[in-house]
């Protein structure tokens, strides 16, 4: 609700803006508010809204068990190589967060053992299978293998 709000706030001041002709002025009001726009632009769903599928995760997890099991283990809760990637400490580190966020964390950064050693493709799926591990719902749609659209899926808590 806040951030509806909030998104209404935006559209007056382009309103203004576009009515004022005011040219350096309303420019410089229209480029904040298309800038606020863009960040708000993230929280068009959630994770709660079965943002992926469930073949989608299926698939995930066969990319997980052959990249990322090794150190992250079966149930993702790490280990000696690894970081837990489950459960509280994938809520506490991830929530507040756009999945796209994640996606590219991973995509730059794992497997440890070969960086961007997948395809986009994988890297969504994996994702995928994450949050299905998180116990997120499946949906009728799959994740999209794009950043941008990564980016207005917002990472809530699982209720
Ligand atoms: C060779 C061991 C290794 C492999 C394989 C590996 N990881 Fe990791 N991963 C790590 C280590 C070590 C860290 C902590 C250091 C860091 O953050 O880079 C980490 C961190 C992470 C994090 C951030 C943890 C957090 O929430 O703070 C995520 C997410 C992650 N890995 C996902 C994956 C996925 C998905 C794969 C498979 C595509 C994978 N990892 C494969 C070792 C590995």
């Amino acid at each position: 609700m806040k951030r509806m709000l909030t998104a209404g706030c935006v559209g007056l001041v382009l309103a203004w803006a576009s009515v004022s002709g005011l040219a350096t002025e309303s420019a410089a009001a229209a480029a904040t508010a298309e800038g606020a726009l863009a960040g708000l632009q993230e929280t068009t769903s959630t994770v709660l809204d079965g943002v992926f599928t469930a073949a989608q995760a299926r698939r995930g997890r066969r990319v997980y068990t052959q990249n990322c099991e090794s150190c992250h283990g079966p149930e993702l809760k790490g280990g000696e190589m690894a970081p837990s990637i489950a459960g509280s400490d994938f809520i506490v580190f991830w929530t507040e967060l756009p999945v796209g966020t994640l996606f590219e964390r991973i995509r730059v950064s794992m497997p440890e053992d070969g960086p961007g050693r997948l395809t986009d493709e994988e890297y969504t799926d994996v994702v995928a299978y994450l949050l299905d591990a998180n116990d997120y719902p499946a949906g009728e749609t799959e994740l999209p293998a794009d950043k941008t659209a990564l980016d207005m899926i917002l990472i809530v808590a699982a209720e």
